[in-house]
């Protein structure tokens, strides 16, 4: 297995995406700042449950930690990201997926710019990787030994930015698959895309 550094990981959302990833980069060492809307008070037991190496902050500081995952409800990402005015080159893994309606169920616009490039543009001097955002949780929650070795898609405008991205996939069990810049990998993994959604069909073709 590869190794990567011991980091330090923010979440700006404490539910299903940021509570699945922190059990699988726990037992690599690596430490987990929660936070949510209703602030760190609201997250002890959460934080109590999860165990040592996870913590509860304000969005400021999951956002000071070296890789920070954005694990809100789309309509919740302009005021999630607003107590940020400037991310200082920091990486920020954009996990959310551009839902308008979950009743009935619609995607938002996926014209024009990608979801994650909007993202990008409310997190000024953020380096944004698109991860995580079309795979089940449920899948990437079942630590069963028999799981087949998943693919992950990531995309972004930041080689640098997507190296530890890839190292931190690849150590907590996934293929990294590069799918390159936001505006052409994003549209491919975004939901609406034609890689959303598509982990199976990579497991037989590319699983080890
Ligand atoms: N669930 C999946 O299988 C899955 C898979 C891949 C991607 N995604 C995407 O990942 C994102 C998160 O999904 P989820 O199911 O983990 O979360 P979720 O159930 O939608 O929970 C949202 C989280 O965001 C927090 N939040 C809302 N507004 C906030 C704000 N202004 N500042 C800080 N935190 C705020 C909430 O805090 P409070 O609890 O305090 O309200 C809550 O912890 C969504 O965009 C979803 O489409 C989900």
């Amino acid at each position: 297995m590869q190794e990567t550094a011991q980091m330090k990981i923010g979440f700006v959302g404490a539910s299903a995406v940021a509570q699945t990833i922190t059990k699988h980069v726990l037992p690599h060492g690596h430490q987990v700042v929660l936070s949510n809307l209703r602030g760190p008070e609201s997250l002890a037991a959460l934080v109590n449950e999860l165990g040592p190496g996870v913590s509860a902050g304000t969005v400021q500081d999951a956002a000071k930690q070296d890789i920070v995952v954005l694990a809100v409800k789309w309509r919740s990402v302009q005021a999630a990201l607003f107590p940020v005015p400037d991310w200082n080159g920091r990486i920020l893994v954009d996990a959310t997926n551009r839902i308008a309606s979950y009743d009935p169920s619609s995607l938002g616009d996926i014209s024009g710019r990608t979801s994650s490039e909007i993202i990008s543009d409310l997190a000024p001097g953020a380096r944004v990787v698109k991860a995580f955002n079309s795979v089940p949780m449920l899948w990437i929650s079942d630590f069963s030994a028999s799981k087949p070795r998943t693919a992950l898609f990531i995309s972004g405008d930041d080689t640098s930015a997507k190296k530890p991205v890839n190292d931190l996939l690849e150590q907590i069990g996934f293929n990294c698959i590069d799918l390159g810049s936001l505006a052409v990998g994003g549209r491919l993994q975004q939901l609406g895309g034609p890689l959303a959604g598509v982990r199976l069909n990579f497991i037989e073709k590319f699983g080890a």
